[in-house]
C-alpha cells in the first residue's frame, strides 16, 4: 500500500526526507480520484521516469462552478489506494478540503486566450480555480515532473503556460488519452452515463473519424469541417446540447485551414453529463 497523507506538514516532511536521500526524483499525478485505466496510464508514465510516484486525490471545489457536479462528483478513496497500490505508486496525498484551503484563496489566476475560450468560456472561474490548486499542489510536493492526460487539453495548454510564465521548476509531461475499446475517451464522469447514453456518446469519438475522412478528401474549411461535426453529433439520440465544437492549432491559436497536429475540441451534453473531448488531426488512418 502507498503511504498515505492527508495533511500538508506531513507530506512536505515526507517530500523533505526524500529530497535529502540522495536527491530522488518526483514524478506528480494529481488527480480528483474516482481512478480509470486514463490514470493507470499516467501512474505508469511517472514510475518510468522517476524514482519515486506520487499521487494526488482532491476533488478541488475551486473548480466548480455552483450548479455543476461537485456534490455528485464520484469518490471512492478506498478503491483509489487499492488502484495506486496494484500499480506501486509510493505516496498519495488526501488532503480534506479544511486541510487544503483553511481559508477561502482570493488569488485568481488568468491566463490571456487561453482561459477564457471553450472550457473557460462555459465554466467561468473553473481554470482559475484549476490553476490554484495545480500551483498550491506544486509547491506543497515539488515534483520534478508532473502528469496531465491530453484527455483535458486546454488544462494541459493551461498548466503548461501557467508554468512557462512563473518559471515553475517543474516538467510537465503530457500522456494521450486512453480510449475504451469502442473509442469513448475514459473520464471519471463516465459513470454517470445510462447504457444508453453510453452508446450515443459514441457520437463525440465517431466524429472525430468523421473530420478526419473530410480533412483527407480535400476538406479544409474550419467552419465546414465544425458544421459537420455538429450536424452529425446533434442526430443522437440523447444528445441535448453542444456547448462548443472548434478546430484550432496546438497551441488552441484559431486556425484559416485545418492541418496536421491541429486540434478537433468540443463539450457535448448527454442527458444530465457533460462530456469533454479533443482529437489531433491526423492521428486516425481512415
Ligand atoms: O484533471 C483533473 O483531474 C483536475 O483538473 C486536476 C488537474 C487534478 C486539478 O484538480
Amino acid at each position: 500500500m502507498p503511504t498515505l497523507f492527508k495533511k500538508i506538514r506531513e507530506v512536505k516532511n515526507y517530500i523533505t526526507s526524500l529530497k535529502c536521500d540522495g536527491n530522488k526524483s518526483i514524478g506528480f499525478v494529481p488527480t480528483m480520484g474516482y481512478l480509470h485505466e486514463g490514470h493507470r496510464r499516467l501512474i505508469r508514465e511517472s514510475k518510468l521516469q522517476n524514482d519515486i510516484t506520487i499521487v494526488s486525490i482532491y476533488v478541488n471545489p475551486l473548480q466548480f462552478g455552483p450548479a455543476e457536479d461537485f456534490e455528485r462528483y464520484p469518490r471512492d478513496l478506498e478503491r483509489d489506494l487499492s488502484v495506486c497500490a496494484e500499480e506501486g505508486v509510493d505516496a498519495v496525498f488526501a488532503p480534506t478540503d479544511e486541510e487544503m484551503y483553511p481559508e477561502k484563496p482570493l488569488v485568481r489566476i488568468e491566463i490571456e486566450g487561453l482561459t477564457d475560450i471553450m472550457e473557460g468560456a462555459f465554466r467561468p472561474g473553473h481554470f482559475s480555480g484549476v490553476c490554484t490548486v495545480v500551483l498550491k499542489l506544486f509547491n506543497i510536493i515539488r515534483p520534478d515532473r508532473a502528469y496531465f492526460g491530453e484527455k483535458d487539453y486546454q488544462q494541459l495548454k493551461v498548466v503548461q503556460r501557467l508554468v512557462k510564465d512563473l518559471s515553475i521548476p517543474v516538467e510537465i509531461v503530457p500522456v494521450p488519452t486512453v480510449r475504451d475499446e469502442d473509442g469513448l475517451a475514459l473520464s471519471s464522469r463516465n459513470t454517470y452515463l445510462s447504457p444508453e447514453e453510453r452508446q450515443s456518446a459514441l457520437a463525440l469519438y465517431m466524429s472525430f473519424l468523421l473530420a478526419e475522412k473530410l480533412i483527407r478528401s480535400g476538406n479544409r474549411d474550419p467552419e465546414q469541417l465544425v458544421g459537420a461535426i455538429r450536424d452529425f453529433i446533434s442526430r443522437h439520440e440523447h444528445v441535448k446540447r453542444i456547448d462548443y465544437v472548434e478546430i484550432r492549432d496546438e497551441e488552441l491559436r484559431p486556425v484559416k485551414e485545418v492541418k496536421e497536429g491541429d486540434r478537433i475540441l468540443l463539450a457535448v451534453w448527454v442527458g444530465d453529463t457533460r462530456l469533454i473531448d479533443n482529437w489531433r488531426v491526423g492521428d486516425a488512418q481512415v
